[in-house]
């Protein structure tokens, strides 16, 4: 099976031993709390899940600049976006230890346990160092970069042991996995050959075929669809509806056990390329040997060139780092000429108007106004649920 991401073994900072957890959990509740935003808590549990192989805990400041600057941390480990936990609270001291509460589940219960290996805080230019190069813009107006600002400046840094999944397991018992219970069911499974197909988003015809094409085309045993369960920007659809949708697309509209469907902790960064590589990594650290990497892949609005995140592992991944092979996709569409859908680099001849095409924005007008969404574009089956979504209001 292909190897984590720099290390022999996946190293998942979950404590799976229960009588130690207890005992942790215990200590938690003597220790100097630190109640963590969303994305911090998401940080912690992809640590936990082993989707952040080989880390051990978050970054300190020089780290978060080297990574920010360079895609290296200072010990020279590639690694494309900062992994911090940042707050507001000055109440934090080095040299302890403290836990870290989840904002995300009732009661704000202990998430993990870190080990406070410095404290410092992040000045102007280095917020603007991290902005640039990561999201390759400052401007606010940016989701990401709009999240990330509200984190706080003060950086905690140090290794952390994780004693839950945060509110994902409870709420998605079916779909949230961590990278090792990915693994492992691979491995039960027989497959090889495993394709990843990243999404935040229903999936539509396009994205059905496009994982069909990547599969036959690098002949995978089988598609890993693999969604974010965590927060989005205002509008964009909830996990729960984009689970459903894309269970009934995988029932009706592929062979069976020939498509896992799960989910992952984490909020999105909306950094385009930079996310695109973690994307790679976390996939390879859950066992699968390829990652679809498409049209505007994690992007938003026009802050990102429409194949920027296919560009980056050809410029600025150095050969032989990432195990896991990225299969880009073309700009696919259905053909109204071939009655199918296509991959646009494979028609030439085709012009636009050929295709159907419809905005995110055309989709939730249709949605909302009732209007049935065009069996070309989406699944009836599927394009049902979006529409009870929206008309439940
Ligand atoms: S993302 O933020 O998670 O990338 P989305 O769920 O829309 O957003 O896309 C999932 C994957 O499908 C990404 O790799 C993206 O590039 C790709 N993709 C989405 N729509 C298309 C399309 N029409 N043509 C080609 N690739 C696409």
């Amino acid at each position: 099976m292909i190897k984590p991401y720099g290390a022999g073994q996946l190293m998942p900072l979950y404590v799976a031993d229960e009588k130690e957890r207890g005992t942790l959990l215990n200590e938690a509740e003597n220790l100097p709390a630190l109640e963590v935003s969303s994305a911090v808590a998401a940080n912690a549990v992809m640590l936990g899940g082993g989707y952040f192989t080989p880390l051990a805990g978050f970054m300190d400041r020089q780290d978060a600049l080297h990574v920010a600057r360079e895609m290296h941390t200072a010990n020279d480990l590639f690694w494309p976006v900062p992994v911090l936990n940042l707050t507001d609270s000055f109440a934090v001291k080095p040299g302890g230890r403290i836990s870290l509460r989840d904002p995300g589940t009732p009661g704000t219960p202990v998430l993990a346990i870190q080990d406070v290996e410095r404290v410092e805080a992040l000045s102007d230019e280095d917020i603007e160092i991290i902005t640039r190069n990561v999201y390759g813009t400052t401007d606010q107006t940016h989701p990401g970069i709009s999240a990330f600002m509200s984190l706080g400046r003060t950086l905690v840094s140090g290794p952390v042991r994780v004693l839950n999944h945060s509110y994902f397991e409870l709420d998605f018992p079916e779909t949230f996995r961590t990278a090792e219970q990915i693994r492992r069911e691979i491995a039960g499974r027989g497959w090889k050959k495993v394709i990843a197909f990243q999404t935040r988003n229903p999936m539509h015809r396009a994205h059905e075929e496009l994982c069909k094409i990547a599969r036959d085309a690098v002949s995978a045993d089988g598609v890993l669809i693999h969604m974010l369960l965590g927060k989005l920007k205002p509008g964009d659809i909830p996990a729960s509806v984009r689970d459903a949708a894309i269970r009934k697309m995988v029932e009706l509209y592929f062979p069976p056990n020939s498509v896992m469907v799960t989910g992952y902790g984490f909020d999105m960064l909306y950094a385009g390329p930079r996310e695109a590589v973690l994307h790679a990594i976390f996939r390879q650290n859950a066992g699968c040997t390829h990652l679809i990497v498409g049209r505007d892949h994690a992007g938003v609005g026009d802050f990102y060139g429409a194949f920027d995140a296919q560009a980056i592992f050809e410029e600025q991944v150095p050969e032989g780092v990432l195990e896991i092979e990225i299969f880009k996709a073309d700009h696919t569409a259905y053909s109204k000429k071939l009655d199918q859908v296509v991959m646009m680099r494979d028609v030439s001849d085709h012009q636009e108007d050929d295709f159907v095409l419809l905005s995110g924005t055309r989709v939730r007008e249709m949605l909302l106004a009732g209007e049935p969404l065009p069996p070309e574009f989406a699944r009836p089956e599927v394009g049902k649920i979006l529409m009870d979504h929206y008309q439940a209001g």
